[in-house]
């Protein structure tokens, strides 16, 4: 794979996923917004390619983002995760799929709700089965910050799967997005990044924080 990738938005009107692909975009990657609406995503990228002043970003159906992406996200709505995975499964063998889903089941968005097989990455994984690279990330990411171009992210992202490699170019893709990312082990453990989402946004409500985040503490050794 080349550093500069093809990246799919499947649900890529989104809040997270619109603020993911200006920060992806602004990074140099060809981006590719995915919608259930073909206006709508090319309205989305109009607008996002007007604020970076750039044309790498491209709004398309969610099909045909998870056909043409090298590496494909996706964002939408817990209540919509499972049918958008069998939407995508044909199109995404041998991909990495980057996962950002909580499992959040509205009204109640600050309690932790837990997916009947442990997570929400976990489904994907199986759902997608073993020849996509699943990879889960951002769950903690607040989409208004990565939204803010002069916004300098406090919060760092826990990067889970089961394919070392997969995750390291989802570390570096945070990276560039000017994030601070982390292994955090197979995907079994995206169950923890999940769960602290309910939990930030239970402190963003209790205590009026606008995106609350998590920081790692210690340093990597040289
Ligand atoms: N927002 C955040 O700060 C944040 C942070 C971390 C993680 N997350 C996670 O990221 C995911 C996306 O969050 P979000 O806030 O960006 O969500 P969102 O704005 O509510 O929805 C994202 C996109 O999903 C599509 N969608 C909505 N309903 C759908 C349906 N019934 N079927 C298929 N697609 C549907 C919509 O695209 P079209 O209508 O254009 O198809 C929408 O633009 C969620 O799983 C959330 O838990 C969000």
């Amino acid at each position: 794979m080349n550093d500069k990738y093809t990246i799919s938005i499947v649900g890529g009107s989104g809040a997270l996923g619109s603020g993911l692909a200006f920060r992806l975009a602004r990074s140099g990657h060809n981006v590719l917004i995915g919608s259930r609406s073909r206006e709508r995503a090319e309205a989305c990228a109009q607008e996002l390619n007007q604020k970076i002043g750039g044309t790498n970003i491209v709004g398309v159906t969610n099909l045909e983002a998870a056909q043409q992406g090298e590496i494909v996200f996706l964002t939408v709505p817990y209540g919509n995760h499972g049918d958008t995975l069998n939407e995508i499964k044909d199109h995404v063998s041998g991909k990495i799929v980057v996962d950002v889903t909580v499992p959040l089941v509205p009204p109640r968005v600050a309690r932790v709700t837990l997916p009947p097989n442990g997570s929400a990455a976990v489904t994907t994984q199986v759902t997608l089965g073993e020849s996509v690279r699943v990879v889960s990330a951002f769950h903690n990411v607040a989409a208004v910050h990565l939204h803010d171009v002069d916004h300098v992210h406090e919060c760092d992202v826990l990067v889970f799967g089961n394919d070392k490699e997969a995750r390291s170019v989802v570390v570096d893709l945070a990276d560039q997005m000017g994030l601070k990312a982390w292994h955090g082990g197979s995907i079994d453990n995206s169950v923890m990044g999940e769960s602290l989402t309910p939990v930030l946004i239970f402190i963003n409500k209790h205590y009026g924080v606008n995106g609350a985040g998590l920081r790692i503490t210690g340093r990597p050794a040289a």
